[in-house]
């Protein structure tokens, strides 16, 4: 039996335990045990040092608020991680943490499955909290040319900038306003928690929507990182518009997916297993909207 959890303070909304008892029932010759633990930042530690001892645990899922703070304990942590300065897969190799960031690897996977060409891209990114860092970092590392940022708090986009102009230099980097004039991107890409069923309205963005949508290019792709509402304002006026969408739950799948990955090795079937998940997903959102 192979332990493991999502861990955060709360908890009690993950979906992870869903999905990570979907891939188990899918893949029954590993014996995987997971569940949700509510743990606290104090807590934390100790926690960490209770499961290494434990050899069956194979790793962690982490969430709010342990996303930057697991990372003093890590012996090793990937490229992504040291750039986005958060960390949202633990995996365990002998008593030893070792650190990952597969927002990154959702984001990626999502756009190479709609095949959306990176290469020299302009792209926007509207946020500038930790999903936003991970869809930069993505897209910085995919090859785009050009990102820009729109945010609410203008300072956060400017140190985003900063720091991310430091970790790649050759990309132009900078922050933009809601009046982007006649500034043509090739992808724009929804961070904000804006729109999801549990955050803010997105109603008082519509104008902003339009006028982002109305200037891309023809072929620009619009991807929203909310899931839940599946179909999102910023969704549908990119369709009405013309554009291609991508929508959270693929992003949540392929991270799923790579975090299995990560723990367990590569999956043969990939395909086929992202499939059935999203049909899984798409009920099990439809029953708990
Ligand atoms: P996450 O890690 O999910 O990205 P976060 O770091 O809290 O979460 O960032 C949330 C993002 O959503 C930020 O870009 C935030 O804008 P601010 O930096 O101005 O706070 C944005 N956001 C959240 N609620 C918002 C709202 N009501 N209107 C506009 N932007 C909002």
């Amino acid at each position: 039996m192979v332990k493991a959890a999502v861990i955060g303070d709360p908890i009690q909304h993950s979906l992870s335990p869903d999905i990570f008892g979907f891939l188990a029932r899918e893949r029954p010759t590993i014996e995987l045990n997971y569940e949700a633990r509510n743990i606290s930042s104090l807590d934390l530690e100790k926690f960490l040092q209770t499961v290494l001892a434990e050899k069956s645990w194979i790793g962690l899922n982490v969430t709010i608020p342990h996303k930057e703070s697991v990372l003093k304990f890590a012996k090793q942590i990937s490229d992504s991680v040291r750039i986005i300065g958060a960390a949202n897969v633990l995996q365990f190799k002998e008593q030893e943490i070792y650190a990952y960031n597969t927002d990154v690897i959702g984001i990626q996977e999502s756009l190479n499955r709609a095949a959306v060409p990176l290469a020299e891209a302009s792209v926007l990114i509207l946020g500038a909290g930790g999903a936003a860092r991970a869809a930069i970092y993505a897209c910085a590392s995919m090859g785009a040319s050009e990102i820009k940022i729109l945010n609410r708090t203008v300072s956060r986009a400017q140190s985003l900038v900063q720091e991310f102009k430091n970790a790649f230099g050759k990309i132009d980097f900078s922050v933009v306003s809601e009046n982007l004039n006649s500034w043509q991107p090739d992808l724009i890409i929804q961070t904000t928690s804006v729109g999801m069923s549990t955050g803010a309205s997105d109603l008082t963005y519509e104008n902003l929507y339009k006028e982002i949508f109305k200037n891309a290019k023809k072929k620009a792709v619009a991807f929203d990182l909310v899931y839940r509402p599946e179909s999102t304002l910023f969704l549908k006026k990119a369709s009405t518009q013309g554009l291609a969408v991508i929508g959270g739950l693929w992003m949540l799948i392929e991270q799923a997916l790579a975090t299995w990955e990560i723990w367990f090795g590569p999956i043969p079937d990939k395909s086929i297993l992202s499939e059935k998940l999203q049909f899984f997903l798409r009920e099990r959102l439809r029953a708990h909207p």
